[in-house]
């Protein structure tokens, strides 16, 4: 792990556990529903547009939290399909925003060898748009640290739908037999294939919901809700979220194994 005083600092218990934790225990992939950006203007009596220029400082200090704890891969969501039904003027501010973010941030992912990746159904984003995407994965495409996938214009039903779409056409065309079929190969044909399946998803503002998000591959995620609004969070909430993670015993539908000592204590309380 790299600048640990950037994550936290010396004497916190964030940093003891980072200090002491090993690093093959950490999560693989980081998926955040980033959330709360209007309740924090809201807040401060200001517009809802007001909270998402604000989240774009949390987006810095989720990629670069990331980046030092030398994750595989962090995903944001940022625009969901469903985010259409907002007022025209609430899009129009976060497509600028995204543009903002494209061409001030590309900088310090090309230094922090950070690889840039968009899911989601990105075609029907303004061209504009998606030409600042493709400079990005192109600047970004030879970088070997950390995957930072955004979702934008995402959801997890519409991602099934388009790959059931294209299963159809392969079927049609003599491409594709059922049998080539399992669970390894839907994986290799989604958005985030060659990604790990997130190990944590963390939301922030307390909602207790998935969106529509990621639906194939959070299927064994470890889920974490915060409290905390998507400004307000910083590199060391993630560390925390880290933290309580690593803690998890998880099980994939199997037993784990006690340890013979363990037995022994379990035999004597029953
Ligand atoms: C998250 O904040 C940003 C997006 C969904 C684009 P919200 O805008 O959903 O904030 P709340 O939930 O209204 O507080
Ligand atoms: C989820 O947040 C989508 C993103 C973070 C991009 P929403 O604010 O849109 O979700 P709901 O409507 O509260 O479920
Ligand atoms: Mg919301």
């Amino acid at each position: 792990m790299k600048d640990l005083d950037r994550l936290a600092l010396p004497g916190t218990p964030e940093r003891d556990f980072l200090d002491q934790v090993d690093p093959s225990s950490l999560p693989r992939h980081v998926a955040i529903i980033m959330d709360g950006n209007g309740r924090w203007a809201q807040g401060r009596g200001l517009p809802r547009v007001e909270g998402h220029r604000a989240g774009i400082h949390a987006v810095r200090e989720a990629v670069e939290g990331a980046a030092r704890l030398e994750l595989e891969a962090l995903t944001l969501y940022a625009f969901s399909t469903e985010n259409w039904k907002r007022p025209r003027w609430e899009i129009r501010a976060l497509m600028a925003l995204l543009k903002e973010y494209l061409q001030k941030e590309l900088s310090a992912l090309v230094d922090n060898n950070i690889r840039f990746r968009p899911i989601g159904r990105i075609h029907e984003l303004e061209e504009d748009i998606q030409r600042g995407l493709e400079r990005a994965v192109a600047a970004t495409a030879s970088n070997t640290g950390l995957l930072f996938q955004i979702a934008l214009n995402y959801s997890g039903r519409a991602e099934l739908v388009d790959l059931g779409r294209r299963i159809a056409e392969w079927a049609a065309a003599g491409a594709l037999s059922p049998r080539e079929i399992d669970e390894q190969w839907v994986a290799a044909h989604l958005e985030t294939a060659g990604c790990p399946d997130p190990d944590l998803l963390i939301r922030t503002s307390g909602e207790l919901r998935v969106s529509n998000f990621l639906l194939w591959q959070i299927a064994y995620t470890e889920l974490y809700i915060t409290p905390v609004l998507w400004p307000d969070f910083t590199a060391l909430h993630l560390v925390r979220a880290v933290a309580d993670f690593v803690r998890r015993e998880r099980r994939f539908g199997g037993v784990v194994e006690p340890s013979p000592g363990n037995a022994e204590d379990e035999l004597e309380e029953t």
